[in-house]
Order: C-alpha cells, then structure tokens, then sequence
C-alpha cells in the first residue's frame, strides 16, 4: 500500500530502480527505452557521468544559498551561458523550479511591465486553444485545455483563447499554409480589437505545441505575423518552450527557426534534462530596464529560485550540449525520425499525421483518414498505446483531447539527443507494434481496421 497520492489512484506504476543513457529499469529488471525524456525532459538521457559529476562537486561546495541573502558563481555562470545563447536583446534570467513556475513569474513580469511603464490598464491575456502552459493557476488560466481547466475555472484569471495553428485540422481545402497562418493572425488581430489593445498585456504560446496538442509547428509567417501585431499594439509577445526549447527542435531555441524574437522566453526541461528540477524566464532587456529605472525589483519569488544544484546541473546539461555538437545531431536523428515515422506511418489506416520538428514528433490516431475521424474518447486509445508501448518495453507520451479537450489522441516522441540511429530503429518497430496492439484491442476494429491498410 502506497502513502503517495499518485496521479492515477487506480494505478500500479512499476518501481524505477536504474536508469542509464536511454534505459530505465524496473525492480523487476524489466527495462524501457526512453522514447520520450519523460515528458521531453531528458534531453542527455540518464546517468550522464559529467552532470553527476557537477552535481557532486556543487553540492560539496554550496547546496543551498537563498538568494535574498547570496548570489552563487554556478547560478551567475549560467546565466551568462543562457543570455550568451538567447535570441537579441535578452539581456537576464529569472531561475524558478520548473515550467509552471516559469510561466507565473512569465505573467506577473508582463503585467510588472505595464504597471512600471505607467499602462496600468492593461489586463487581459491572450492565448491558444489546446495550449498547455503547467498546473498552477495562472498557467493553467493561460493555457488553452478544456479537460484541464474545467473544474477549476471559477478559480482562473479571465483570459481569451484564440485557435491554435494546427494545419492538419485547422488549414482549409485549397488554403496556402501562409493564407492559413494569415487567417489566424487576423484572428488574433479581432480579439484585440473586442477587448481592446491597450488593454491587453501579452500574447502566449507555445512555440511548437507540446503536451496537449502532440507537435504542433507554426506555418511559415504565422510567427513572424503575430510578432508584427503584437509589436503594433504594444502587447508582449510570451513564448512557452518549457517543452520545445533547449534544443529539442534542433535549434536551442525553437523561435530562432521562426525568426521570431519574443519579449520573454520561458525554459524548463531540457534546460536541467530532469537532473534537478529548473525552469527560468529568459527577459528582454527594455523589461529588466523598466523595473530598473521604476520599483527597482521585481515582486516576486520563491525559496528554491536560483538553487546552486539545479543551476549546476543545467550548466553541465548546457556545455555537454554545445560541446559535443548535439544540435545538430537532434537535427540530423530527427531528420531519421521522421522517415522511419513515415516508412511506419505515412499509409496506416488509423494514423492521419505526422508531425514536429527536430526530436520533437507526434502522429495522430484517427479512425477514419478520409475524414480525419478521431475515435471515441472513451475508448482510450492513448492509454491503450502507452500501455502496449509499456508492455514492450517502450516510453512513449500519448494523450488524449488533442483536437478540443476530449476528442482526439496523439503519442508524442521525444527522445534523448544521445540517441542512435539504431534506438530509432527500435523505437519506431515498438511504436509500430504497440500502435497495431492497441488498435487490435478495440472493441470495433477487432480483425478489421486495426490489422489493414497497414504498411509497417
Ligand atoms: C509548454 C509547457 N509549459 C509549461 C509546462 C509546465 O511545466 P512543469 O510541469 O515543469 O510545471 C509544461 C509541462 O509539460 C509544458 O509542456
């Protein structure tokens, strides 16, 4: 009997013993290969002998500083190594203890701003449908996830959710990606309008769509059309890359395959690569100025910010990073990735896209390609790919609702940028026979769609 409220009461979670590189194993000696990071966290897989070195070394040296009274070399070092490596004109870095906590102190910094620059009236947020920005209340307000938020909404800020850029589904027949992009910048442009532009505060997104949405990447010029608008109306342009930044997409930073330049950056995950738990808020320059030059302080934080463990890990995590060359490695394996996706995929019957960037795919789960049909919500079909994927040795992050909340299913993939072509292999044949596992246990493709129109 377990003392921990896990997050599925229901649930028997096997007991993590070891974990090295990119397999996990269990107290049963089973092992997983980690197809995922987690939840796109363990970008240098696990063990990593120089991070746990570092680890080591800063626990021996300072464990902990609070930083009202002390600033640490490890945190100061990393700042510089993240503000040298940040999209123009970042000029520092707000460290937290995670991608909710970043996104927080993301909203309160933007609406600081407004209050600083003498724009007190600004108020409203702006965000996406089927976004995922964290759990506290703040980023679940943000956040675009009807399942999520429903139960709590009495307790969320008001904010408006606009569609997300979701080509596969949104893209009309006959439509260019760019009139596409176009047609939701407008969108986003009305909704100023309704509420008001000097009312708004900020804009927030994902830069690529993660958890909730499987995957998802911009059309060109949708990023660059939002950033213009936003310039135009003075609203701050917030992009969340808890999930898809630090390298994960090929670029450190999705935005810059954007030529998008946001006025603040959340980071999390890859950031630590899940050896300590660290998130931060990479600012604009003319943001920390006005701060300066007003209150002189943001108000705002928490015990464990710029904690000299998780700053050291990070900073290790960063240097093997540019080091060994591993950006352009996600680029070429995730170049890899998709082909064995779509040599897998790109024909099956229940697989209607595939999709992402870098190390950072998805495909989605549909009943039916023609009309793109997603399957009945109760029939989990998410749940039922992760755990065949389990059964198989595999990590792999599927979930469902990705077209509203409720309906849809995806499995996101984001494996460590240490992989090799041959884990690719592996993973794409054990995806592929947890995928026909789990169709083949549904109550209606039982011997019919499940096992045809198959290529893999
Ligand atoms: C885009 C994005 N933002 C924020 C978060 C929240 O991060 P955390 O779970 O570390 O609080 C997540 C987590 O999955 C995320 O994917």
């Amino acid at each position: 009997m377990t003392h921990i409220l896990h997050r599925r009461i229901h649930h028997t979670l096997p007991v993590a013993v070891a974990a090295q590189g990119l397999v996990i194993t269990d107290a049963d000696g089973r092992e997983y290969l980690d197809a995922c990071g987690g939840a796109a966290v363990s970008c240098l897989g696990h063990g990593h002998p120089e991070v746990l070195a570092a680890m080591h070394a800063q626990t021996d040296r300072v464990a902990y500083a609070h930083t009202s009274f002390f600033t640490t070399d490890v945190a100061e070092e990393l700042a510089d190594e993240l503000v040298r490596t940040a999209p123009a004109g970042t000029s520092h870095v707000y460290f937290v203890s995670g991608g909710s906590e970043a996104m927080e102190a993301a909203l309160k910094m933007a609406r600081q701003y407004f209050v600083e620059t003498g724009q007190p009236q600004r108020r409203h947020f702006v965000a996406r449908r089927q976004s995922y920005h964290g759990n506290t209340l703040g980023a679940l307000a943000v956040g675009g996830n009807e399942w999520r938020r429903r139960q709590f909404a009495p307790l969320l800020i008001e904010v408006s959710h606009v569609s997300p850029c979701y080509e596969y589904r949104g893209r009309a027949e006959g439509e260019t990606p760019e009139a596409y992009g176009a047609r939701l910048v407008q969108e986003l442009a009305e909704t100023f309008e309704r509420l008001g532009p000097d009312t708004v505060i900020a804009f927030v997104a994902e830069t690529v769509g993660g958890a909730t949405s499987g995957a998802l990447t911009p059309v060109p010029g949708y990023l660059q059309g939002v950033r213009e608008l936003c310039s135009r109306h003075g609203v701050l342009l917030i992009l969340d890359e808890v999930m898809c930044g630090m390298g994960r997409t090929g670029t450190l930073h999705a935005c810059e395959q954007d030529g998008v330049v946001p006025d603040l950056l959340t980071i999390a995950k890859g950031l630590g690569g899940g050896y300590q738990p660290i998130g931060a808020v990479l600012a604009q320059q003319r943001i920390v100025e006005a701060f300066s030059k007003g209150s002189g302080l943001f108000q705002h934080g928490h015990t464990y910010l710029g904690h000299p463990v998780a700053c050291a890990a990070a900073l290790a995590v960063q240097r093997v990073i540019h080091r060994d060359g591993l950006l352009e490695r996600v680029r070429q394996l995730g170049q890899g990735l998709r082909e064995r996706l779509h040599t897998a995929f790109g024909t099956h019957a229940q697989v209607g896209d595939i999709r992402g960037r870098g190390l950072f795919q998805a495909i989605e789960l549909v009943a039916e390609r023609e009309g793109k049909t997603p399957f009945e919500p109760g029939l989990q079909v998410h749940a039922r790919i992760k755990a065949e994927c389990m059964a198989r040795g595999l990590m792999v992050y599927p979930m469902g609702g990705t077209l509203d909340g409720r309906l849809g299913d995806h499995v996101l993939l984001a494996p460590p940028f240490i992989a090799t072509e041959a884990d690719l292999d592996t993973l794409v044949e054990r995806l592929a026979a947890g995928v026909q596992a789990a169709l083949a246990s549904l109550p209606r493709l039982q011997g019919s769609q499940g096992r045809q129109g198959h290529s893999a």
